[in-house]
């Protein structure tokens, strides 16, 4: 799969009939959602696009999907171009997109899964074998028989990925899989995420968690503002960044060049005043030699620092690095 110069353009705020009819010029503000976006995935790894709200994943996964034509540039889904054969492109990848988490839930997941096999039009001596299968995929074959509504947000979540693996399609697009799941879910969401790639399929995933990104992916493109700002190995994005771990400091009192005395040290990667206190975030190349200084630093500043942790590098603090914001914000 590969998208060259991808990009798609939308008009905020609505045109109404009224001015269609006149054929007014059109003054709504143009927005790039989605900005020459390049990239390209390989066969059977699992690709993250990660991103803050609002960096243009789900757009980007939507064009892939042909649910929406991009503005400008090309996307090709296994080979096939998805604005010139978007019917060709569908028939060879299951999605879990965001907005499209239906299901009966007055029926049974195996009746939801019949359900959608006959809509996939799969070969009816195929079918049983297929949901079958895809049950024991998602690890809910003991409660196939449960109406959906008495069903967890988890089990609801698997039971979505079941269904767009029921064509056993050789690739995923998934639109923010664990979102809105409690921990356990979520990690069972990433197991089985893992089990797909290890039956040879490719994973194309949307993330704004980064630990999500690091654990799962094979490689991540950092997306922001409708751009991809990195592309690599989750453990080549971290060391780009010149640290080898990172230091969190809380620091009391309002001390006049704390922050240019510590800088002097390691980098600082964010600050921000909140709670009273003064957050930062050091890059360092070691903590061990830091932190001493740190407090030297501090006293000499007359200010006292009252919370220190070391962790190691995320891809948070590689977004950080890239743009001066938190993945969060
Ligand atoms: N149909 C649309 N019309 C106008 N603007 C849109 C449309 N769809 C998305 N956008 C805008 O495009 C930008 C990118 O949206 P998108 O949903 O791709 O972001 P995202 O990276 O998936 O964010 P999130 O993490 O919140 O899911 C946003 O500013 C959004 O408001
Ligand atoms: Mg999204």
């Amino acid at each position: 799969m590969d998208a060259r110069a991808l990009t798609k353009v939308f008009e905020r705020g609505r045109r109404t009939w009224i001015q269609r009819l006149r054929r007014e010029p059109d003054h709504r503000e143009r927005f790039v959602a989605v900005d020459g976006i390049e990239l390209r995935v390989e066969q059977g790894e699992i690709f993250g696009m990660l991103g803050p709200n609002g960096a243009g994943k789900t757009t980007t996964m939507r064009i892939l999907a042909t649910l929406l034509l991009p503005t400008s540039g090309a996307a090709r889904v296994l080979g096939i171009d998805v604005r010139e054969q978007p019917r060709e492109v569908r028939r060879r990848f299951g999605a879990v997109l965001s907005g499209e988490r239906s299901l009966y839930w007055k029926l049974t997941a195996r009746e939801n899964l019949e359900y959608f096999a006959a809509l996939y039009h799969l070969p009816p001596r195929r079918t049983r074998e297929r949901i079958e299968s895809v049950l024991d995929a998602v690890k809910l074959t003991d409660r196939a028989d449960d109406y959906v509504e008495r069903y967890s947000m988890g089990m609801r979540q698997r039971l979505v990925l079941a269904r767009a693996l029921l064509p056993d399609p050789p690739l995923l697009l998934l639109d923010e899989p664990t979102v809105g799941l409690d921990p356990q879910a979520a990690r069972d969401m990433r197991e089985r995420v893992l089990e797909l790639r290890s039956e040879g399929k490719t994973v194309l995933l949307t993330t704004h968690y980064m630990e999500e990104a690091d654990q799962l992916c094979d490689r991540v493109a950092i997306i922001d503002h409708g751009r991809i700002v990195a592309l690599d190995t989750p453990t080549a994005l971290k060391r780009t960044i010149q640290a080898e771990e990172v230091v969190r400091l809380e620091i009391a009192a309002e001390a006049d060049g704390v922050v240019s005395r510590l800088s002097e040290n390691a980098q600082v990667a964010r600050q921000e005043r909140a709670d009273g206190l003064l957050h930062l975030t050091m890059h360092t190349v070691s903590a061990r030699d830091f932190v001493p200084r740190a407090f030297d630093a501090a006293r000499a500043a007359g200010a006292t620092i009252k919370h220190v942790e070391v962790v190691p590098v995320t891809l948070e603090d590689v977004f950080l690095a890239l743009t001066g914001r938190a993945l969060r914000e």
